[in-house]
């Protein structure tokens, strides 16, 4: 079994659902009102544990009932706690959702989630001393624990997989560190401003790995650029995807599987995630992934 470690954000989605996106100054009169666990970190470890990976988070919670609902979450699909501590008089992690015309818009309040903090990294070494197979980050949390993260995987030879998602310019060391690097298109675009997607995945063999949505993910193998095709599903929710492909693919990895077929994997988990409403609503199980390859 795998064993990964995700630091990252736990938040609550607060989505609402509308057929007509508001444009700036304008009032539309939407559809639903819906409170759903989220955030990419926890999505990221909710989707591992699925996927049948032993999973640790390493984040923080509010002092609120949001913090009651994100713990509860990660205890029903099997993430272990241990190392997420509440963190007292602030809010948790919340983002706010506008669901309408086909896509998502998200803000995100990140509130306890800036407190994972190198020195909360420091005092959660424990976890890192566990044989971790893979540690995953995204950039819900500050700058420096990103930085501070990938040295200590650096120094320990744990592989990590940073989604640069939010996208924010990333230091050389950071892209050094990580293993594997998965923007979207647009991250990539911030990430690799001075290259183009190609010159980017050229100069990044088997680490770079740029995923287009519904046309697929695209990476160097070394010799030729790869695209490994998306599957095509009717999309109810696209919202945790991303979260969904980047789980599935460390789970893969982790397990020892070659890179296409780990893409593979996970383009069939991220496809299966979008049918349901929520980030992990349609997160799927490892069995509903393998009926479907
Ligand atoms: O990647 C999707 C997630 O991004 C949502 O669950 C929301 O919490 C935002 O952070």
């Amino acid at each position: 079994m795998a064993k990964i470690i995700v630091v990252g954000s736990s938040s609550i989605d607060l989505v609402v659902t509308s057929s007509k996106r508001p444009g700036a100054g304008e009032t539309v009169l939407g559809e639903s009102f819906k409170t759903v666990p989220g955030g990419k970190g926890a999505n990221q470890a909710v989707a591992a544990a699925r996927l049948g990976a032993e999973v640790t988070m390493i984040g923080r919670v509010g002092d609120d009932h949001f913090a009651e609902e994100i713990l509860n979450n990660f205890k029903l699909n099997g993430v272990s706690i241990d190392y997420v501590e509440p963190v007292t008089h602030m809010e948790s992690g919340t983002a706010h959702i506008v669901l309408a015309e086909g896509d998502n818009s998200i803000v995100v309040i990140k509130a306890a989630n800036n407190e994972v903090t190198p020195a909360y990294i420091d005092q959660s070494m424990n976890a890192f001393h566990g044989a971790a197979d893979m540690v995953m980050i995204q950039q819900e949390i500050p700058e420096e624990t990103v930085t501070h993260v990938s040295r200590v995987c650096n120094k320990l030879g744990i592989p990590l997989l940073l989604n640069p998602a939010p996208a924010r310019p990333l230091e050389s060391e950071v892209i050094e560190n990580a293993a594997y690097i998965t923007p979207n298109e647009h991250e990539a675009k911030i990430l690799f401003s001075d290259l183009t997607v190609s010159e980017a995945l050229r100069k990044y063999p088997n680490k770079l790995f740029v995923t287009e949505g519904s046309k697929g993910v695209r990476y160097f193998d070394g010799m030729h650029e790869v695209l490994v095709p998306s599957y095509k599903v009717e999309a109810v929710d696209t919202t945790g995807a991303g979260d969904t492909f980047n789980a599935a693919f460390a789970v893969a990895l982790a397990e020892g599987k070659p890179i296409f077929e780990s893409v593979r994997f996970a383009n069939r988990a991220a496809s299966l995630s979008v049918t349901k409403f929520g980030a992990q609503g349609g997160m799927p199980t490892r069995e509903e992934v393998e009926a479907q390859l």
